[in-house]
């Protein structure tokens, strides 16, 4: 496979499409001439102008509905209870901040309640406009009509015109709670680590509000359907469910209640739901160090695994982990991971697929031909992948280069856990927005790593977006790390699948693209997203060629995001495939939306 590089501006395609009927057409590569001397050189005429008809529109198609599934899952709950301890209480909470002294009814009662959210300090500037949730209304048929033919095609498209994807490839969108939710103190919800993003002092866009997809989601999920989304990833935040967090502490009864008709409003509709148990938001008691952090997460995920699992073919059990600092956590992690897969299919009898997902732009050495680079580029992917799916997917140690970096805080995976971790995961969850060059730094990665002073220590790499002969790896977006970088994807994937050899195939769980001139943009403006749609565009010609010229199996792909997110304190990174107004909270579709369903509707097999 060879990089290629997306024709972005497309000028060739914009200029023969853009003739006008009728009137004279030429070449661009001769200088205009007058008629007169082109008439008397050949090949020009003149014909009387007139404008193009109109093009019908193309209505999108939604989805068939109910979604009829196939086979259960896992035993219905009023089996699966019996896996519930006994002695659990349900119960609901409601936040009133007087309580805190008021109110002494035990260790998990209202003021205890109202403890836990003074003692972490939060205040919001904003509060929820709505604290009901609202009723949806049918898409009218103006929202849902295709824009023209996209005027930019990714290069080598002709050649994957006729590749085809299995009928049963997971494509769609994802998203998290934290980042579109809002409503953080309603209807029992304890506070998790993230509720300080956007809280007061700090200035950044307020978490509290959002895009109120707590109260939204029915109307969201009809948004999904009507554009004809197939799969959606959201996640259950561990605090709406355990608002204290722990192990033995109250479930709160209106939280289960609400992801159950989110889950079945998604089914209703047409949509199959994949549940994330962990998108970073966890409780303030339970950081991923705790010895017990196995134990308290599964008292959690129990309670939706019983309840939801008849219907939820596929569940991520933690989003990401590989970003946390590099110490026994990260095996704390695993062995929480692979507990929770072996309840699921030994206790709960589960049929459906577990994965955990991690974050990873390829790391590409900035020279290949320098084998300094090359090693400096698989240590930065040992420090990303290896050192978590090394046990996970091989049953191998963490990468030496890892263990052998002087004052790791990471000890070798006892053999005990290494044959508890080994194997138990269904296939491979990357969120691979872009790729970045990497090289040895100049004193040489060994030196670094024997000196834990260094600032490149522990990866030891120097990083950067820019090739070894000037030029930006792709077109730059609102961060740091994500370019449109299509000629690393297959690189990406093949990574994954060669080193890792993932029998279960690969998901996309994540990709997607923040464009930089998204916030000085009207809605018009922002609505026709040409950057977004061609980095959807070429990435997915990439994963066609991934498939059927590289042999990697590629079981989905998930869009990050379906609609524009709190990315961790702003607003202004904006990944959406639609908009979210915040002061009226409407939606409202991107052309990004429609060529990711039309490049589904050309290429998976019916
Ligand atoms: C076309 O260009 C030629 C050469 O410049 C000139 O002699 C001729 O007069 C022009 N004809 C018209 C109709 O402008
Ligand atoms: C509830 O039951 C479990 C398992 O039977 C036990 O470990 C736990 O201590 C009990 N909790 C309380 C509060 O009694
Ligand atoms: C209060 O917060 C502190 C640190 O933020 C924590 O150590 C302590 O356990 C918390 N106490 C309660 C009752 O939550
Ligand atoms: C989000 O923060 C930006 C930058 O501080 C600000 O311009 C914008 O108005 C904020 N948006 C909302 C909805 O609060
Ligand atoms: C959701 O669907 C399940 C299974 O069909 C059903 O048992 C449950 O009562 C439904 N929940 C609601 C809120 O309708
Ligand atoms: C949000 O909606 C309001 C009311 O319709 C409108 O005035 C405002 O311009 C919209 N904001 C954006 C960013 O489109």
């Amino acid at each position: 496979m060879g990089p290629e590089l997306l024709s972005f501006l497309g000028l060739a395609a914009l200029l023969s499409h853009s003739t006008v009927n009728g009137a004279a057409v030429k070449s661009r590569d001769q200088p205009m001439p007058n008629a007169t001397t082109t008439l008397s050189t050949g090949s020009w005429s003149f014909s009387t102008f007139t404008y193009p008809s109109p093009t019908p529109n193309r209505y999108a198609t939604p989805l068939v509905s109910p979604l009829a599934i196939p086979t259960k899952f896992a035993p219905p709950f009023s089996q699966a209870s019996t896996l519930l301890d006994a002695n659990i209480t349900y119960t609901t909470y409601s936040l009133n901040p007087t309580a805190t002294t008021a109110s002494n009814d035990g260790q998990y009662g209202q003021g205890a309640f109202a403890r836990l959210w003074a003692n972490a300090s939060l205040s919001y500037r904003d509060q929820p406009p709505f604290t009901t949730t609202v009723s949806p209304t049918p898409v009218p048929s103006s929202e849902l009509v295709f824009p023209s033919p996209l005027p930019v095609q990714p290069l080598g498209q002709s050649e994957t015109a006729n590749m085809r994807l299995p009928s049963d490839f997971v494509w769609g969108v994802a998203s998290s709670a934290w980042q579109i939710e809002g409503g953080l103190q309603v209807e029992g919800r304890g506070p998790s680590v993230d509720d300080s993003i956007g809280a007061l002092p700090s200035t950044a866009n307020d978490s509290n509000v959002n895009a109120m997809f707590y109260y939204l989601y029915k109307q969201d999920v009809e948004r999904l359907a009507a554009v004809g989304i197939p799969y959606f990833c959201f996640s259950i935040p561990w605090t709406r469910i355990v608002p204290f967090g722990v192990a033995g502490s109250p479930i709160n009864q209106q939280a289960l209640d609400h992801y159950d008709d989110l889950i079945n409003y998604s089914i209703a509709k047409g949509i199959t739901p994949i549940i994330t148990i962990l998108h970073y938001d966890l409780p303030l008691a339970v950081p991923y160090s705790d010895p017990a952090f196995s134990r308290h997460f599964l008292y959690y995920a129990k309670q939706l695994m019983t309840r939801w699992g008849d219907r939820v073919p596929y569940w991520v059990t933690v989003n990401e982990p590989n970003l946390q600092p590099v110490d026994n956590a990260l095996t704390n992690i695993l062995i929480a991971h692979a507990d929770l897969y072996d309840w699921y299919k030994n206790d709960l009898q589960g049929k459906g697929k577990i994965t955990l997902k991690f974050a990873n732009n390829l790391a590409v050495p900035l020279d290949p031909d320098n084998a300094d680079d090359v090693a400096a580029a698989l240590r930065y992917q040992d420090f990303l992948l290896g050192i978590m799916a090394n046990p996970l997917f091989l049953g191998k140690q963490i990468p030496e280069t890892v263990l052998k970096t002087a004052g790791i805080k990471i000890d070798p995976i006892s053999s005990k856990n290494l044959a508890l971790i080994s194997g138990k995961i269904d296939f491979f969850s990357i969120d691979p927005y872009s790729a970045q060059y990497v090289t040895a730094p100049k004193g040489g990665v060994s030196a670094c790593a024997a000196d834990p002073n260094n600032p490149l220590w522990p990866t030891c790499v120097e990083t950067t977006n820019v090739a070894s002969n000037g030029w930006l790896i792709g077109d730059a977006s609102y961060v740091p790390f994500c370019f449109v970088a299509p000629q690393y994807v297959r690189y990406q994937l093949g990574y994954v699948w060669n080193t890792f050899k993932p029998k279960g195939g690969i998901l996309v769980a994540e990709f997607g693209f923040p464009a930089m001139g998204d916030t000085y943009k009207d809605l018009d403006g922002q609505r026709y997203d040409l950057e977004r749609t061609c980095y959807y565009q070429a990435f997915l010609n990439e994963v066609l060629k991934a498939v059927h010229e590289d042999g990697v199996r590629v079981v989905g792909t998930l869009a990050w995001s379906f609609i524009d997110t709190n990315e961790f304190g702003t607003f202004e990174a904006r990944f959406g495939l639609q908009t979210v107004n915040h002061t009226t909270f409407e939606r409202t579709y991107k052309r990004s939306v429609f060529d990711y369903v039309d490049f589904f509707h050309q290429h998976v097999s019916q």
